[in-house]
């Protein structure tokens, strides 16, 4: 595996690599790597010639007061699990060499954004876009691998690449979890004993929905207030249950369609997302 941090040296492989018609699946990820990361780097490895793997945690994606220095690091763990897991090249650029301390342009996301974690964590999916955009412009793949655990991202990266006209197939992997059903995440390390014990009630509550949409409840409200219930029994606070259509995230009065059913839980140093997406269309064709 190749590692490389300086951009023009990435520019040249990856031109060496375009002058011979090689495929290139990217899988961007902030490190820390997981399972989850692993499944992108694996499907991006087999489905491509080379696979390309970015780690980066973007300073334009935190607010303040947000967990920016204390994101977990560890590059030379991540370094052996991306080799392992089929990377071809890996990418490390500096904050500095990614952002010019003056930027003239950044990328503004104007929806999918008012809604789940984009509502508390404005500017948040501007910053992941326009560091997208940078990765996409210097990578250049043809496919581009996306975890679903975090849906929205997957919506609005669905929305930059058909606005800006980029040849990139997006690839959304499901969600990997822990054999109770809690999402693989990188901030699960911050969970006290207690808290990681009760975790798993997240994917329940959404199970639960999703199984009353299966049974026929087509009222969005019923559907929250079941889920709700049972996140309520966690010591966690609920930031959000929410259903809206997918990948659009626009509020229904009727369930229909392809939705999403998904929740934000503050825990005392974690705050985990999960979600269910359901095709009702599908479903009631079967
Ligand atoms: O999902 C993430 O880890 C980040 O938002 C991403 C896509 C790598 C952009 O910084």
């Amino acid at each position: 595996m190749k590692h490389i941090t300086d951009i023009s040296e990435l520019k040249t492989i990856i031109n060496q690599y375009k002058s011979v018609g090689k495929s290139i699946g990217f899988v961007p990820t902030m490190g820390f790597l997981h399972e989850g990361h692993l499944t992108l780097a694996d499907k991006a490895s087999k489905e491509n010639d080379i696979a390309v793997m970015s780690i980066f945690v973007n300073p334009a994606q935190f607010g303040p007061g947000e967990d920016f220095e204390a994101y977990p690091r560890d590059l030379e763990r991540d370094t052996k699990l991306a080799e392992n897991a089929g990377i071809d090249l890996l990418f490390t650029p500096s904050a500095d060499s990614m952002y010019n301390c003056d930027p003239n342009v950044a990328v503004q996301v104007k929806r999918r954004t008012d809604v789940l974690c984009g509502r508390s964590r404005e500017g948040h999916f501007d910053g992941v876009a326009t560091v997208l955009t940078k990765f996409f412009n210097l990578i250049k793949p043809e496919r581009a691998y996306f975890g679903l655990k975090d849906a929205q991202q997957v919506a609005v990266v669905d929305g930059l690449i058909s606005d800006f006209f980029m040849d990139i197939e997006l690839v959304g992997v499901d969600t990997v979890r822990e054999e109770d059903g809690l999402a693989k995440s990188s901030r699960n390390v911050y969970l006290t004993e207690k808290e990681r014990n009760e975790a798993p009630r997240l994917y329940k509550a959404l199970q639960q929905g999703a199984e009353l949409i299966r049974a026929g409840e087509r009222n969005p409200e019923a559907v929250i207030k079941a889920a709700a219930d049972i996140i309520g029994t966690t010591s966690g606070a609920i930031d959000y249950v929410e259903l809206y259509s997918y990948p659009e995230l626009t509020k229904q009065d009727k369930l229909e369609g392809k939705v999403i059913l998904a929740a934000a839980v503050k825990f005392s140093k974690a705050r985990l997302i999960d979600n269910i997406i359901i095709d009702i269309h599908e479903m009631e064709r079967i």
